[in-house]
């Protein structure tokens, strides 16, 4: 059973976590656009990510007997579509959903909701790969220059991402019910 203010903290993460599968969509909306279909499949993976994030808080409330509530999703602003510039917004985006986890952590701790802790400590172990898999790109721009055969090389080499993340939300499984 969760406290009201544990439930309505989580959706407002879910609200978050959607925003960011829209956010990176549309970053790889942009990247597609001017070609760089490597990039844009590494955005499209990430918002893949989002929304496993996303599905993982709903889930958990439906197994806690609550009720996930949607909110509306702002439309993501995109403040340029340069690579560089795309990747440094990854980062400072992750930055404020690092902050946002730590902040429902915290929630849970005051509240001694140890279930939602031990699930908030999954996203806090995830806020670092998704912090350093932007910083690994950003560090690689660095070293590599941001020539035209530089930018090529990090479309191949990005466009190699596959999703580490079950794609199919279903959790009802028909065979399993009664
Ligand atoms: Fe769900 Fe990228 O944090």
């Amino acid at each position: 059973m969760l406290s009201k203010k544990i439930v309505d903290r989580i959706n407002l993460q879910i609200n978050r976590e959607m925003y960011s599968a829209y956010l990176y969509m549309a970053m790889s909306a942009r990247q597609s656009e001017k070609g760089y279909n490597g990039i844009a499949n590494w955005l499209m993976v990430q918002y893949h990510e989002e929304m496993f994030h996303a599905m993982k808080f709903y889930q958990y409330i439906i197994d806690q007997g609550g009720r996930p509530v949607l909110d509306k999703i702002d439309a993501p602003e995109l403040k340029s579509d340069d690579v560089k510039e795309t990747f440094k917004y990854v980062l400072e985006h992750e930055q404020f959903v690092t902050s946002s986890i730590r902040e429902l952590l915290e929630l849970a701790l005051a509240e001694k909701d140890y279930a939602t802790e031990n699930l908030v400590r999954w996203y806090v172990d995830e806020q670092v790969e998704e912090e350093k898999n932007a910083n690994d790109i950003l560090q690689n721009l660095d070293l590599l220059g941001e020539n035209k055969q530089a930018l090529f090389m990090l479309n191949v080499e990005l466009g190699k991402r596959t999703a580490t993340i079950p794609l199919n939300f279903t959790a009802i499984d028909p065979a399993a019910a009664p």
